[in-house]
């Protein structure tokens, strides 16, 4: 028989739903109030754009803290800060596409030949959308292999939204032009957490940090073994 684990939510799901959750809200007074600035369109698209980005990014932090805390209940806010990322990213692109050029397709298309960030947006929203679509369990069993390579896409979607964020801002990371700060603090956070889970660097990590009380028994015993041992011999991550 195929017995469900009953689902429990602990305050640490709860604190990330209502951190993915409490931006919209607060978002959808602004513009109910009229308090979104002289330029509510670019206001609400830029915000949305930032949480978006920001989601992503906590949704790709979730696997190196695991790294580092052992804390295995992290692992399960994977899922929903990612889909919380794509529904900002979508309604996003809702105001830009819906609210700002009122799904006229001409305009867009014109545009597109000057706004080279669209071009960077656009790629990473077909990536998110293609996540998302398959972030179901029955896709997920169906799909095999093929669920994990193209799961891996979502560091490229967080590249290209890095890029599309440095574009927007008219900035050059190499003239250190524009206000590239927000994008290059993102753009190097991301990058750390890329290289946590390279397997040398993601070992050369655990074997230096103490073991938590809290780790799994089997990977407890396996990593206080491997002390001083060779890199690459620990239980692989979740
Ligand atoms: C078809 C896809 C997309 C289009 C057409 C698009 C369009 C735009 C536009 C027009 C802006 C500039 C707003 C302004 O300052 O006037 C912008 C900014 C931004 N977008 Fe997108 N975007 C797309 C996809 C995405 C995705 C998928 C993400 C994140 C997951 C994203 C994140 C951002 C961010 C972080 C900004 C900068 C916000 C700021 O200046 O603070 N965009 N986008």
């Amino acid at each position: 028989m195929n017995a469900r684990k009953p689902f429990r939510m602990t305050r640490l799901h709860l604190a990330a739903h209502l951190a993915a959750l409490v931006p919209l809200a607060w978002l959808a007074v602004d513009a109910l109030t009229g308090s979104l600035t002289a330029n509510p369109i670019q206001a609400a698209t830029q915000r949305a754009g930032l949480y978006a980005l920001s989601l992503l990014t906590a949704s790709l932090a979730c696997t190196p803290i695991h790294i580092v805390t052992h804390y295995g209940p992290i692992l399960k806010l994977r899922k929903p800060l990612g889909l919380y990322a794509f529904m900002y990213a979508a309604l996003h692109v809702f105001i830009v596409v819906g609210v700002d050029y009122a799904f006229v397709w001409e305009f867009l298309l014109e545009d597109l030949g000057e706004k080279r960030y669209i071009f960077a947006g656009l790629g990473a929203f077909i990536i998110l959308s293609a996540l998302a679509a398959t972030s179901f369990k029955k896709i997920k069993r169906r799909m095999g292999k093929r669920w994990k390579q193209l799961h891996k896409l979502v560091y490229l979607a967080a590249g290209l939204v890095v890029l599309h964020f440095t574009w927007v801002v008219k900035g050059s990371v190499e003239r250190l032009a524009g206000d590239i700060l927000q994008p290059v603090l993102f753009g190097t956070g991301l990058a750390v957490l890329l290289a946590m889970r390279v397997p040398r660097i993601k070992n050369a990590i655990r074997q230096r940090l103490p073991v938590p009380r809290w780790a799994p028994p089997g990977q407890r015993a396996a990593q206080l073994k491997n002390r001083g041992g060779p890199a690459g011999s620990l239980p692989p991550d979740l």
